[in-house]
Order: structure tokens, then C-alpha cells, then sequence
């Protein structure tokens, strides 16, 4: 197993596509929920994994925007379980200095999900350990329609010139503005596609897919992904120094 990486050539931020935890409850014959619950368990163990190998920021995808297709069942399940989950959670993410933002799309949010997410945000406003970032209705398309809608208004409005538009102005106006892009995305469950997941700011990402089923995702597995990403060389376009 490669050794996890400290001294700067891991990666900063990692992105997990978190997937597979309908199979994981169907294997188990229990209804889908219980592996979204399942699933939502692993998440505190991966967070508490980040500091030991040196990852600062952690993006998960929690419901794209292509989610709202499943039954309502599972849709309601779902927004429930979020609710839950930052009931539940508040406190420990705070006391362990995690800064905890949400990227997606609101709108279609209820109410209650909203003033919670709100809340958690401000409350972990000032940790300075990991930054985790939670994606809840988002889809990579529709964050860059957004961001392009804003930026329109933005040049009607006088405040941007088009001359001004370009790879640097247009990602200020993503959800992840604050954020720096991802080195590493991981997805398990064996799917080998995105999914609509950090469409832009995954340019120049390395790419893990692995056969793990969320729910068994485990630190020990993290770690060593994270220890083969120093094994790869990243060229942007360029050639070897
Ligand atoms: C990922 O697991 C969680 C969400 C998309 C909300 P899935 O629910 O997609 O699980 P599979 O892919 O059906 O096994
Ligand atoms: C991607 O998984 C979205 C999340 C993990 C939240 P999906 O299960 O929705 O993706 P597809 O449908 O297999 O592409
Ligand atoms: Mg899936």
C-alpha cells in the first residue's frame, strides 16, 4: 500500500463522488434509504481522515440535479436524511474545526433544509482545519448557467466589461469561488463517469474510480488512494521538467 503523503505533493483538494449505496442496501435486500443512511455514516470517518493525509479540502456529492428523477420516496428519504445529518452532525464538525460550506443549487430546497444549512455554515464560519464542502442539488451544468446568468447581469449592468471574460473572471462567479479546484476526484461503485460532478473546475483533475460501494468507502482506502496520487506525474499540457 503507498504511503500517505505529507510533505506537500498530495493533494490539497479532493473531490468524492460518493455512489453505489442503492446497490449496497439492494445486496443487503433492504430498501435504498438504508444504504443512504449507510453511506451518510462513512462521511464523518473520511472527513476525521483528511488532516493525516494532508487534505485541506473535501467536496462531496451528495444529490445532483439530475437526483429529483427517483422516486419520491427516495427524494423525500433523502432531503430528510440532509436535515438530519446537520442535526445531528452540527456540533461534532464544529468542535472538530471543520469549516463546512454547500454548493448547488437552493431554489428547489425546502425551507427547513435551507435555515439549517445556513446555520451550519455560519457556525463553522471560523474553523480553520478542513474545508468540506457539501454538494446538495447541484449539477456542474447548471452551476455554469448560473454563474453565466450572474455574469450577464453583471456586464448589463456596467460592472464587467466582456473584453474582461475570461478563465480567471468566469470561475469567480461558480459556487466554488472560494475554493481551489480539485487535484484528485475519487468515485466508487465502479461507475467510470462524472455524472455531471464539478464540470469546470475538474479541467486538469486526476481521476480514481473504484469498485467500493459507498457505505463500505473506508479511511484505509482513502489513504492509499490519496498515496497513489503522489505517484502520478501531472503535466497540465506540458512535457516532463
Ligand atoms: C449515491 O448512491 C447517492 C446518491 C446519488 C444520492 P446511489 O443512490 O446512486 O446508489 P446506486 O448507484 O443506485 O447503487
Ligand atoms: C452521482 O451518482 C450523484 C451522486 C453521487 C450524488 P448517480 O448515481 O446519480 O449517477 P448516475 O446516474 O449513475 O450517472
Ligand atoms: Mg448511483
Amino acid at each position: 500500500m503507498p504511503k500517505p503523503i505529507r510533505d506537500g505533493n498530495g493533494p490539497r483538494h479532493v473531490a468524492i463522488i460518493m455512489d453505489g449505496n442503492g446497490r449496497w442496501a439492494t445486496q443487503r435486500g433492504r430498501p435504498r434509504l438504508f444504504g443512504h443512511h449507510a453511506g451518510a455514516k462513512r462521511v464523518r470517518e473520511i472527513v476525521q481522515a483528511c488532516p493525516d493525509v494532508g487534505v485541506k479540502y473535501l467536496t462531496i456529492f451528495a444529490f445532483s440535479t439530475e437526483n429529483w428523477k427517483r422516486t419520491q420516496t427516495e427524494v423525500a428519504g433523502l432531503m430528510s436524511l440532509f436535515r438530519r445529518y446537520i442535526q445531528k452532525e452540527a456540533r461534532a464538525l464544529h468542535a472538530e474545526n471543520v469549516q463546512v460550506r454547500f454548493i448547488g443549487d437552493r431554489v428547489k430546497l425546502d425551507r427547513k433544509l435551507i435555515t439549517l444549512m445556513d446555520e451550519l455554515e455560519a457556525l463553522t464560519s471560523g474553523c480553520t482545519g478542513v474545508n468540506l464542502t457539501i454538494a446538495i442539488n447541484y449539477g456542474g451544468r447548471d452551476e455554469v448557467a448560473r454563474a453565466t446568468k450572474r455574469l450577464a447581469q453583471d456586464v448589463a449592468a456596467g460592472k464587467l466589461c466582456p473584453e474582461d471574460v475570461n478563465e480567471e473572471t468566469l470561475p469567480k462567479y461558480l459556487d466554488t469561488c472560494v475554493l481551489p479546484d480539485p487535484d484528485l476526484v475519487i468515485r466508487t461503485s465502479g461507475e467510470a463517469r462524472i455524472s455531471n460532478f464539478l464540470l469546470w473546475q475538474s479541467a486538469y483533475a486526476e481521476y480514481e474510480f473504484v469498485d467500493t460501494l459507498w457505505p463500505d468507502f473506508s479511511a484505509e482506502e482513502f489513504s492509499s488512494l490519496i498515496g497513489g496520487y503522489g505517484l502520478r506525474e501531472r503535466r497540465y499540457g506540458g512535457v516532463k521538467a
